[in-house]
């Protein structure tokens, strides 16, 4: 941590962070799910917390230790985790939407386990809440919001859009689809956007990759009090 982080750089500040997959449960037994590890915001965290930031990670469902000096609050559905980071919003500097969050969820959850019946099966899906454009339009919207693009293709485009779209202002993207990197990997590599520009951070360990865009952050934040 003490090579990806300088130390102060967000002494003071108040750092929110999701992390991880999200799961929708169909019944007691199954879920729709992603292939998230959070490891990408738990590195985040670790490494604001690291540079002197008061961190609060909001995590789904994963297997990562809590990193030191960290407030962790677990979640399992994306309107949980919504919940989770609309309370824990006012005061926060900054917010990063590192969550690989469910974009439909079963209308339904059924109490009892699914009994297999007819040959094919039919699940309705809602979409979910977009934590990130409610953060983003929020009244306590925290000073910077940054959200995360996870895209196999087009992805300067993909991702330029969100950034509008959402009313971000900073957008985090990778390519999924590049061997060695992204989701279940040790490894990541950023291209992160502003409205004007494109900052790239070369692959490496997700620790040091969070933080080269915590330094972005930072840089940001400026002296603002
Ligand atoms: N996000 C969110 N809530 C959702 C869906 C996504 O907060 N219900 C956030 C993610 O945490 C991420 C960003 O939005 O920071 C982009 O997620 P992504 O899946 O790439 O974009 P979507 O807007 O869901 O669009 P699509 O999956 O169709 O590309
Ligand atoms: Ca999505």
């Amino acid at each position: 941590l003490a090579s990806a982080s300088r130390p102060s750089l967000l002494s003071g500040r108040q750092v929110l962070i999701s992390a991880g997959p999200t799961f929708e449960d169909l019944d007691p037994v199954r879920f729709l799910g992603n292939r998230s590890s959070g490891k990408m915001g738990f590195a985040l965290a670790a490494v604001a917390a690291a540079m002197g930031a008061r961190v609060t990670l909001v995590a789904g469902p994963v297997s990562l230790a809590t990193p030191p000096g960290v407030q962790r609050v677990d979640v399992r559905r994306a309107a949980q985790m919504r919940d989770a980071v609309l309370a824990a919003l006012p005061g926060q500097d900054v917010y990063i939407g590192a969550a690989a969050v469910a974009d439909y969820a079963p209308v339904e959850t059924q109490p009892q386990k699914i009994k297999k019946t007819g040959e094919t099966l039919a699940v309705q899906l809602v979409r979910t809440p977009d934590i990130l454009a409610e953060v983003a339009a929020h009244a306590a919207r925290p000073h910077l919001v940054v959200g995360f693009a996870a895209e196999t293709n087009d992805l300067d485009t993909y991702a330029r859009d969100k950034l509008r779209r959402k009313g971000l202002d900073l957008i985090a993207a990778n390519d999924v689809s590049a061997q060695g990197i992204g989701f279940e990997s040790e490894d990541n590599a950023l291209a992160v956007f502003d409205a004007e520009r494109r900052f790239d951070i070369p692959r490496g360990t997700k620790t040091a990759v969070a933080g080269a865009l915590l330094a972005l952050i930072a840089e940001r934040l400026g002296t603002r009090a």
